[in-house]
């Protein structure tokens, strides 16, 4: 098989974890960017980076590069590709461009021009052409344009990773899954320490870190891939890889606990632990976490609190100074890390004692 150029997106400040990932998976020539790590691995990698990554939003590969100046030089450099090896003509198509450059107004006139450029290829090859789908193509371009350079990548996952499946039931302001697992792997909790979330609303970061514990990869719960409807999909080959991770799913001996103060959202929470089959793991509890008592000696607190919205200033005060109290004096011997939305909240007293 041979090598491909990939770029695999994440979230700001997620760069370093993902590339932690992409390395202990046997990805090649790692380097980190902006929101996303790049790496060489062939279409097998493709396949086990879908189906393994915590902390990817969308594994991208590279068909190619060249310089623009105007749409002319898109349209000519993306029919410059052979597009019957990604899709046929019975298939959808989308076109997005990322536009980092002056050179265009804006990013649907670059779009345009790529998306015409495919679609002549198949018109003059078969008298007919692909359809548009924006919401579930077969097939989604991206024109990355940065000054004047531009790349074409294409979207080897479909939906954005975060969507891993497991989660039925989200409250109103669910932790992305992937952030989720990025928190966690940049806490450095290991599965032999407990893990606290005392205002877990959905569950996510409890079943996220009762996946990292069990080493339970994270696309095991997805219904496919966009890789899956490509001309020349290797099913033989996924299926092998894919068992080839699931073996790594390790019986783990962890105390992952959560709380929640909403009987409606712990409810949530639990169908959500359910679906993901680590109910297990993981110990549920309703009520205030002032009245929490988790009877541990040592830990990890990993919460997400609420933030704006809802809250007005004074109670968000009330609320962040309560959470530091409370960590003071009935978390010694652990170390919490908090993320929230909110600087007012952020700023409180949480020097240790
Ligand atoms: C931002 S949400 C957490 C979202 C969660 N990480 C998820 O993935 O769904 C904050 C949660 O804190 C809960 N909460 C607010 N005050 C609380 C309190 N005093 N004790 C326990 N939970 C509380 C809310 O009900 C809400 O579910």
């Amino acid at each position: 098989m041979s090598d491909l150029q990939l770029v695999i997106s994440t979230y700001a400040g997620l760069e370093e974890v993902l590339a932690e990932e992409v390395r202990a998976l046997g990805g090649k020539d790692v380097d980190v960017h902006t929101r996303a790590v790049s790496c060489v691995g062939d279409m097998g990698f493709v396949y086990k980076a879908n189906f393994s990554l915590r902390t990817a939003l969308r594994v991208m590969i590279r068909i190619s590069d060249f310089e623009v100046t105007n749409g002319d030089d898109i349209y000519n450099g993306v029919i410059a590709t052979d597009w019957s090896k990604y899709m046929e003509v019975d298939q959808t198509l989308a076109v997005r461009c990322i536009l980092n450059s002056g050179l265009f107004e804006n990013n649907l006139f670059p779009a345009l021009k790529a998306k015409d450029a495919i679609v002549d290829q198949f018109r003059k090859a078969h008298d007919k052409r692909p359809n548009v789908d924006k919401e579930n193509p077969h097939l989604e371009v991206i024109l990355f344009i940065n000054k004047e350079k531009c790349q074409v990548l294409i979207n080897s996952s479909g939906a954005s990773l975060h969507l891993r499946g497991y989660r039925k039931e989200v409250d109103k302001a669910p932790l992305s899954e992937v952030l989720a697992a990025g928190i966690i792997l940049l806490s450095e909790w290991e599965p032999h320490i407990p893990l606290v979330d005392f205002m877990c609303g959905s569950g996510t970061i409890l079943i996220e870190a009762a996946l990292i514990a069990a080493k339970i990869p994270p696309g095991t719960f997805r219904e496919s891939f966009a890789f899956e409807r490509w001309p020349g999909f290797d099913a033989e080959l996924y299926k092998l890889i894919r068992e080839k991770q699931m073996e790594r799913i390790t019986d783990t001996e962890v105390k992952i606990l959560g709380n929640e103060l909403n009987k409606w959202v712990l409810e949530k929470a639990k169908a959500n632990i359910e679906a993901a089959g680590v109910e297990d793991m993981i110990t549920l509890h309703l009520g205030d976490f002032l009245d929490f008592e988790h009877g541990l000696k040592r830990g990890v607190v990993i919460i997400n609190p609420p933030y704006g919205e809802k809250l007005n200033v004074e109670d968000l005060e009330k609320l962040y100074s309560e959470m530091g109290t409370r960590l003071k004096h009935h978390y010694t011997g652990f170390k919490a890390w908090i993320f929230t939305g909110s600087p007012e909240g952020a700023k409180g007293n949480w020097s240790a004692p």
